[in-house]
């Protein structure tokens, strides 16, 4: 048997073959763009992911044998608003995760709703880049769209949508849109009447791991696969890293560096961080996770080197980074805004404290410093409600760097471990859909088979020393800037 895992990021959607013991036989990615409107906006055209979705599952199987995949399933990019009409075509491009327009509406759930309401109804509060806002954002900013919808949807789901003609949606993905009751794994009544969804908009749920149905006859017959095929409803991204990381169960952490940065702490029971600084979401494996999540991370490199420097020689820029705490220069991170643990939609990226002697390098390592103080921040909310991390695993493409993955041992003071496997969402998917077809009675079982540790990042004590005296003046710069932030945008 053969199970497909597709993981619909942001700029691309890699997806796995893997045999029903784990084993990744193929990795295919296929890139689609990203359109920023606005400062602080970000959409992309739903049906780009379903084009390269299929372009990528035929290159998958090029060498195998399509009649022998078993399950499909997914781990996709959260908070996504893709809106369909009556016959299902896609009103308008879909509002991404990192998207900050809904500010105003996000103010008035927080405020005039209020925080507690929402905890109660949802077990989290809003930020600009949840789903609920940004339907409350449609309603008011785009009335003629809105008037069509028939249907809304997170993007996998819309993938899973086209694949399986089945409307669904799976528990830890409904989690991030505020109209969903994190606690009792079903939609929010309240909710959907405060931001105006009609509940016949929305997907049917189910646990990650279950099946939802089958892959529809005329697609399976353009793949090359059987009907037989089951989908299964797939997880957030976030939840399925840790799935694909064997972050599952109670305590386990999970790091990912991806477009964004999430720090994913695996929980058996409910539970809200009464600051409310981490999201309180269900897991893939039938338990619960607490997440911060800030919107750029990896990215900040990507841009930093492609945009600016102009020079994609990541490795050679980053050999050139010997002595790790004693850098001068500061950065912050907020290229899209920022929502764990901040909640700033106006907040903006910056570099502090060049002179005359700066390097290009040492704002370089301040970029790779000013991300792993930035998850520093949802590390200490974590801590500040009794989670006690020593160990996390780490995946996403930053990770894949040993300079950065040693910045972030140091500043968090705590181990890093990989795992012989790295493509975390899209293996995590594939499980997901090994479980769905019975090849493991869980998800807990699955992963105690499939995921094995391989190498560790230890803090090294005199980095840990220095950055700790870094960090205090790190968390002095936000709040001074805050309001320059606030003036500087201009609202649309
Ligand atoms: C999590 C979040 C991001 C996206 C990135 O809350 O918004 O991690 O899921 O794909």
């Amino acid at each position: 048997m053969l199970f497909i895992g597709v993981d619909l990021g942001t700029s691309a959607v890699k997806l796995i073959l893997a045999d029903e013991s784990g084993k990744v036989l193929k990795v295919v990615s296929k890139e689609y763009p990203v359109s920023f409107p606005h400062s602080g906006w970000s959409e992309q055209n739903p049906t780009d992911w379903y084009d390269k979705s299929i372009e990528g599952i035929k290159d998958l199987l090029a060498e195998a044998d399509g009649k022998e995949v078993a399950g499909i399933s997914f781990g996709g990019q959260m908070h996504g608003l893709v809106m369909l009409d009556a016959n299902d075509e896609v009103i308008r491009p879909a509002i991404l995760w990192n998207d900050g327009r809904s500010y105003k509406e996000t103010d008035y759930l927080n405020t005039v709703i209020g925080k507690d309401k929402l905890t109660e109804y949802t077990g989290n509060i809003a930020f600009a880049g949840f789903t609920a806002p940004k339907v409350l954002w449609v309603k008011e900013n785009e009335p003629e769209n809105f008037a069509k919808i028939a249907k809304i949807c997170l993007p996998k789901d819309y993938l899973a949508y086209r694949l399986s003609g089945v409307f669904s949606t799976d528990v830890s993905d409904a989690s991030g849109t505020l109209y969903f009751d994190v606690k009792n794994r079903t939609w929010s009544k309240e909710m959907c009447e405060i931001c105006s969804i009609d509940m016949n908009w929305l997907p049917q749920i189910f646990e990650s791991y279950e099946k939802t149905g089958n892959l529809l006859p005329a697609v399976a017959e353009e793949l090359g696969i059987s009907t037989d095929c089951i989908i299964a409803a797939g997880a957030g991204d976030n939840a399925a890293a840790a799935v694909g990381m064997g972050t599952v169960g109670k305590g386990g952490c999970n790091i990912s560096l991806g477009t964004s940065g999430t720090i994913f702490i695996a929980n058996d029971k409910y539970g809200v961080d009464a600051n409310n600084a981490l999201h309180s979401f269900d897991h893939a494996d039938g338990g619960y996770h607490l997440m911060g999540c800030m919107l750029s991370a990896a990215s900040c490199n990507k841009w930093w080197m492609e945009e600016i420097v102009k020079d994609t020689d990541f490795k050679t820029e980053q050999a050139k980074i010997k002595e790790l705490g004693k850098n001068k220069v500061f950065f912050l991170p907020y290229l899209m805004g920022e929502r764990s643990p901040i909640n700033d939609p106006d907040a903006r990226a910056t570099f502090v404290g060049m002179s005359m002697d700066t390097k290009r390098e040492d704002m370089t390592q301040a970029v790779f410093e000013g991300v792993a103080f930035a998850l520093r921040d949802s590390f200490e909310a974590a801590k500040s409600i009794g989670v006690n991390i020593e160990r996390s695993c780490v995946c996403g493409g930053g990770a894949k760097s040993p300079l950065w993955r040693q910045i972030i041992a140091d500043i968090l003071n705590i181990t890093l471990v990989q795992t012989e496997n790295e493509e975390g969402p899209a293996l995590g998917g594939a499980i997901l859909a090994a479980v769905a077809a019975g090849v493991y009675p869980s998800v807990e079982d699955a992963c105690s088979k499939i995921i094995k540790p391989a190498a560790e990042t230890k803090p090294i004590p005199e980095n840990v020393a220095l950055y700790e005296k870094r960090y205090e003046e790190f968390k002095r710069l936000y709040p001074a800037l805050k309001s320059v932030f606030a003036a500087n945008i201009e609202k649309f």
